[in-house]
């Protein structure tokens, strides 16, 4: 950094003659110009100016300027009473520049305190290093999650080469929504991820709200045979769609000059495009927010999209709005069919509040969407997960060997903001695929079954039951123990005539209860009494699951990570996806039947190992 001694000349002077304060840390110069504007000028070298946070207060606007020009804004919770933790802001990339941050704190703070007393000017500093280092005991040991920040939607997920792209909204500048960018993560194996730099960041524009991406095979964009096209929701003051393509297989973006590429006079967002094999044109759908439709339009090179249809209206879930949509025919297990599938995530109005993943099933004939529709005329509100931490749900493009993969933003807009972590808010569902089978009553419906890649994370086999009845007084097994607990537990039951409980509990009292009831056919998961729940009104919980058969006999895959529990049906007719805050690891799985009368037909117990890069 240049030395900036005219201005610290002037500050002095200003200063000493008691109009402002400064305070400094190493190559920090921190002025104070009124009750609510800071200056902060970096004098020092160091790889990162760590910015203190205080998630209680509101956001300050910071506008970083680089030899006096404005270079972004970030908007920065900064610590006023108390320190939380710790955001770096990367000065790496403004080598040789003079940077000034001018920063506003929020207005109301004028009324009670100025900003020279806020406890960030104490503890502001550079580094050249930030410890992402994990320590939180809620941190998921394998599911997908960012190292710290905030994360929501996953974003622009496509597979080339043998790998995984995964992208997802980001705030790099705390652990609540704000500043979004895209993310990017990297698999091999859908597992274990692998962590890269940001991907796409705000511009002039707006921030980085959701989107896809495809591999142009043919060169229909001109950027270049396989070149990585993204399309994303620019959100400035009004929604508009932004282009932005990677020549280097998804690491870097170039934003596309031509943007915005779809504007409309009304909230749309979250594109999500695909290549037609049929008409030979890319199809895009738009979730036209507040109008509860999706728009659909087709491109002969991914630049100019013309607007063919709207779909939706007054059909299934209506309340909220509307948002991340995806589109993609599937297979009918055990069929020679195909029908075509539209996904389509609702906050709030979710079918148990807040956040979910609704989906029709239909034909498409590039143009317009026709929903099944039966004889009585109404088409059923279909939901993808039964749980509530599972939204914003969309597939990877080009997944190999035809499979369509899903990955969905493991919580709920009505408390996703308070769950009780810190260094990091939010992690992805395990990687599912996904297919169609035919209910009793003739309807499609999606078919959900765990990724294969998951059981590269079993570890030893800690149980293995054959055959045992089940009574009123609960059949006890122990958990395994190594980190924190984690496992898989597969099991089958068999219930004559009346609900069978099993329940994951540990020392302190917690616990999680699944019930099968054999007498209505669904499967309930009850977390009022998991652990932590008082953080929202809304998370303490009852959820119940079809299981879209009659049977006296349910097989379950359940995955127990730090901070979740996802119940699989083994079939894949349902599956639930519901977050818990034991203060303590479940360390005791018990079974028992209602009316004294049921069995064990078989129960597995795999520890896990925890995924790497995690
Ligand atoms: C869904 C969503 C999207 C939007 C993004 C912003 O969770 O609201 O519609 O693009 O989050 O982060």
């Amino acid at each position: 950094m240049k030395y900036f001694q005219k201005i610290s000349v002037t500050l002095l002077i200003l200063a000493s003659s008691g109009l402002m304060s400064i305070n400094a840390a190493d190559g920090i110069e921190v002025s104070h110009l009124g009750v609510n504007n800071t200056l902060v000028h970096i004098t020092g070298d160091g790889r990162y100016l760590l910015l203190p946070v205080e998630e209680g207060v509101e956001d300050a606007k910071v506008d970083i300027l680089l030899d006096g020009k404005p270079e972004t804004s970030i908007y920065v919770r900064l610590a006023r009473n108390k320190v939380d933790y710790f955001v770096p802001f990367d000065l790496s990339r403004y080598k040789d520049a003079e940077v000034l941050l001018n920063v506003v704190t929020a207005q109301g703070r004028s009324s009670v305190r100025e900003a020279k007393d806020d406890a960030c000017w104490k503890t502001i500093c550079l580094s050249d290093t930030f410890d992402t280092s994990n320590t939180e005991k809620y941190r998921p040991a394998f599911h997908h999650t960012p190292l710290y920040g905030w994360m929501n939607d996953p974003n622009g997920m496509f597979y080339k080469d043998g790998v995984w792209h995964l992208y997802y909204q980001y705030n790099p500048y705390g652990s609540k929504w704000q500043n979004m960018t895209w993310a990017h993560s990297t698999s091999t194996d859908l597992v274990n991820w692998q962590h890269q730099p940001i991907a796409i960041e705000p511009n002039g524009l707006g921030s980085v709200f959701s989107g896809s991406s495809v591999i142009d095979k043919n060169n229909t964009a001109g950027f270049g045979k396989d070149e990585i096209v993204a399309l994303y929701t620019s959100a400035g003051i009004n929604q508009m769609q932004s282009l932005a393509h990677s020549s280097d297989g998804g690491m870097t973006f170039e934003i596309y000059p031509g943007n915005p590429i779809i504007t409309l006079e009304s909230e749309a967002r979250d594109p999500n495009m695909f290549w037609n094999e049929e008409t030979k044109e890319w199809n895009l759908l738009l979730a036209h927010a507040l109008d509860h439709e999706i728009l659909i339009f087709s491109s002969p090179d991914l630049k100019n999209w013309t607007l063919q249809s709207a779909f939706g209206k007054g059909l299934g879930a209506q309340e909220g709005v509307w948002e991340c949509p995806d589109m993609f025919e599937l297979p009918v297990n055990g069929t020679g069919e195909k029908k075509w599938v539209l996904l389509c995530n609702l906050n709030p109005g979710g079918i148990f509040g807040g956040s979910a993943t609704q989906y029709f099933v239909g034909d498409f004939d590039g143009k317009s969407f026709k929903v099944d529709t039966p004889a009585d005329g109404v088409v059923p509100t279909k939901w993808m997960d039964f749980g509530k931490d599972h939204y914003a749900t969309v597939s990877w493009s080009d997944a190999p060997d035809d499979r369509r993969v899903v990955l969905g933003w493991m919580s709920n807009w009505q408390y996703a903001a308070e769950i009780p972590t810190k260094q990091f808010r939010s992690a992805n569902t395990l990687p599912r695929d996904i297919s169609l089978f035919r209910g009793d009553d003739g309807e499609y419906y999606i078919s959900t079954i765990p990724s294969p890649e998951v059981e590269l994370l079993r570890g030893k086999k800690v149980t293995a039951i054959k055959s045992k009845s089940i009574g009123t007084k609960p059949l006890v097994q122990a958990l395994p123990t190594a980190n924190d607990g984690i496992c898989e537990i597969n099991l089958t039951v068999t219930a004559r005539n009346a609900p069978v409980r099993i329940t994951l509990s540990n020392a302190k009292g917690e616990h999680s209860d699944m019930v099968f009831n054999p007498v209505d056919n669904t499967v309930t998961f009850d977390r009022t009494a998991s652990g932590i729940t008082d953080f929202s009104q809304d998370f303490s919980s009852v959820v119940s699951a079809p299981t879209f058969r009659k049977s006296a006999t349910q097989s379950l895959r359940i995955f127990v990570d730090r901070s979740s529990i996802e119940i699989f049906d083994d079939e894949g007719n349902f599956v639930m996806t519901n977050l818990v805050f034991p203060t303590v690891p479940y360390s005791l799985i018990s079974l028992a039947a209602e009316n004294g009368k049921a069995s064990l037909k078989s129960m597995d117990i795999y520890s896990l190992n925890p995924a790497q890069n995690n």
